[in-house]
């Protein structure tokens, strides 16, 4: 069977790490065999880059650099640990991946989308996720679940208009790309959004997993 590619999108603080928990236990509870990822990171190089980008060595950093950056991560985490996973039929399950670019180098800091376009094909070839989830939330929420993790990172520094281009940005990918996507109302209690996500993952992954058996 052929490994499927899932990724968990939205902006700060909205839950995508919780829920990837969620769906991981979903997909394993399947008898899938699941590999957990993140961007940018999920290879060495990834994390020290992850680190760079959302720490304060990266101050002052340009648009492009910041693009470029994150593509160099992507670029060795596709080699390194997507490919390689959906190759031997393992499931992929990601926490932010090119949509995330898309947002907030696209969206939040203005680069054009066909410049993003352009890497996404050069990196990733004609790979991209099967299914992705978009985490929406009013940003008050999810900037509040954030704050109340501690220190903001170099992005969670940005003015609010930067976060509002970043969620209308990802607005726009999920409807003009409404196949691929399932939008979640992340605002609800965890309860609540976990039942979307059950509710979208038994739809979307069913023809999916009929084949498998
Ligand atoms: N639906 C929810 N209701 C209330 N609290 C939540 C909900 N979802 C997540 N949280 C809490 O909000 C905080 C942020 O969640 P989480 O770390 O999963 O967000 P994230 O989207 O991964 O954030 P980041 O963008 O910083 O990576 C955590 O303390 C988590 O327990
Ligand atoms: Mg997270």
């Amino acid at each position: 069977m052929k490994g499927r590619f899932i990724t968990l999108e939205g902006g700060e603080g909205v839950g995508k790490s919780t829920n990837l928990r969620y769906v991981q236990q979903w997909l394993t509870g399947q008898g899938l065999n699941v590999v957990q990822t993140r961007e940018p990171g999920g290879t060495p190089l990834g994390e020290a880059l992850r680190g760079v980008l959302l720490g304060d060595q990266a101050e002052g950093i340009g648009a492009k650099a910041e693009l470029l950056t994150v593509f160099a991560a992507r670029q060795e985490h596709l080699d390194k640990v997507i490919v390689p996973a959906l190759e031997r039929g393992d499931w992929v399950l990601c926490d932010r991946f090119t949509d995330a670019s898309y947002a907030y180098q696209g969206g939040g800091r203005g680069l054009a989308f066909d410049t993003i376009a352009a890497l996404e094909n050069w990196v990733q070839g004609d790979l991209r996720p099967d299914l992705t989830l978009l985490l929406d939330a009013p940003l008050e929420v999810g900037m509040a679940r954030a704050a109340e993790r501690g220190q903001a990172d170099r992005f969670e520094r940005e003015p609010r208009a930067f976060f509002e281009a970043v969620s209308e940005a990802y607005r726009r990918r999920a409807s003009t790309e409404a196949e691929r996507y399932a939008v979640i109302d992340a605002a609800q209690d965890l309860a609540s959004v976990q039942a979307q996500i059950d509710r979208v993952l038994s739809e979307r992954l069913a023809p999916w997993l009929e084949v498998s058996s």
